[in-house]
């Protein structure tokens, strides 16, 4: 089995679930809070530790009783949080989610301890990028520290897979270089490209011309979550590209919150077990409606019992 290392983001999900999302201005009643464990990376590495892949994860928390409740999460999933970097002068992360009837999300993210890891922090774990086979990286954690890992882990040969997520407004093109599996969502990649990847006006899509545009900056591998619509795959390593789309599973959409993180962890832990393609997409797929029909992050993925035992069926 090859070895998962994920350098991110841990935060503590305060999540409120409302009617509406509240517009400019406006003040809405919420009966209640509820503290749930989550960030981007600390989902990811949940997602790849539940499907039994060996999964460490580097990332930075302050010396506090949400830093506890994150570790706890993710050992029960089977992740080695024995790298975590504790800062005593810094808040573990935090983000503020709302959560409407329809299942959709607003985030704010009071990075905390997330925006104090540096390039120096990952030099100091180079052991551990050398130890791995695969990174996963994502944009919650300064992108100085993002750019050092991907050119890092390129040099040393491991294989790069970066979720563009939150996109930063200087996205810099030169981390695609770097990369090898790039996986955004819909509006991130029109974010990165510049490109409407579905045209407002005639529904035509434009994921191909995206594509090009992602593999001439040097990225050979895309894929794209693209929610109900399901997953579109790009790869192009030999001058001979590829495509294939699959539905997303039908499912009664309760909290899309973690459902890309549960796809990609999801989806790095089936290819680090040498699983095809598009097995991994499937099964990441079927992972990710899981998560969607259940509240939270972190306790919304599944384990890889339940999605072998998962009926539901494609969409169109
Ligand atoms: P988030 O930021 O909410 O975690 P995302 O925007 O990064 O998610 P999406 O593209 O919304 O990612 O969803 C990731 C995957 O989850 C999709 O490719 C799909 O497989 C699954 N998914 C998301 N929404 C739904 C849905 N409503 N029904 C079924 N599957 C879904
Ligand atoms: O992708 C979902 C995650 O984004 C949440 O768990 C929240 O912490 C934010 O980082």
């Amino acid at each position: 089995m090859k070895k998962i290392l994920v350098i991110e983001s841990l935060n503590l999900d305060m999540v409120t679930n409302v009617d509406h999302m509240p517009a400019v201005g406006e003040t809405i009643l919420c009966p209640s809070m509820q503290l749930i464990p989550g960030g981007k990376g600390a989902n990811q590495a949940c997602a790849a530790a539940s499907l039994g892949a060996d999964t460490t994860i580097l990332g930075a928390v302050g010396a506090d009783s949400y830093a506890e409740l994150l570790k706890e999460s993710l050992c029960r999933a089977g992740a080695d949080v024995s790298h975590l970097i504790v800062r005593p002068d810094q808040n573990t992360g935090v983000a503020l989610i709302t959560v409407n009837r329809d299942g959709d999300n607003s985030i704010v993210v009071v990075s905390g301890a997330n925006a104090a890891i540096h390039p120096e922090d990952i030099e100091k774990n180079r052991p551990l990028l050398e130890a791995c086979d695969m990174v996963v990286l994502q944009m919650e954690i300064p992108l100085e520290t993002v750019l050092y890992s991907a050119r890092l882990a390129k040099q040393l040969g491991k294989t790069v897979l970066l979720d563009p997520a939150p996109v930063p407004k200087v996205f810099p093109k030169e981390l695609l270089q770097y990369v090898d599996i790039l996986k955004p969502n819909e509006t991130e990649l029109s974010m990165l490209t510049g490109i409407d990847i579905t045209d407002k006006d005639t529904g035509e899509s434009h994921l191909e011309e995206a594509a090009a545009w992602v593999h001439s900056h040097g990225c050979p591998h895309l894929v794209v979550t693209l929610g109900e619509k399901g997953v579109y795959l790009h790869s192009d390593v030999d001058g001979t590209p590829e495509n294939c789309r699959i539905p997303a599973r039908k499912v009664h959409a309760v909290d899309t919150t973690a459902a890309g993180d549960t796809f990609t962890g999801y989806f790095v832990a089936c290819m680090a077990a040498g699983r095809p393609e598009e097995e991994c997409l499937d099964l990441a797929s079927r992972a990710a409606a899981i998560a969607v029909s259940r509240p939270g992050a972190a306790p919304s993925i599944p384990t890889m019992d339940e999605v072998q035992r998962c009926t539901l069926r494609r969409g169109e």
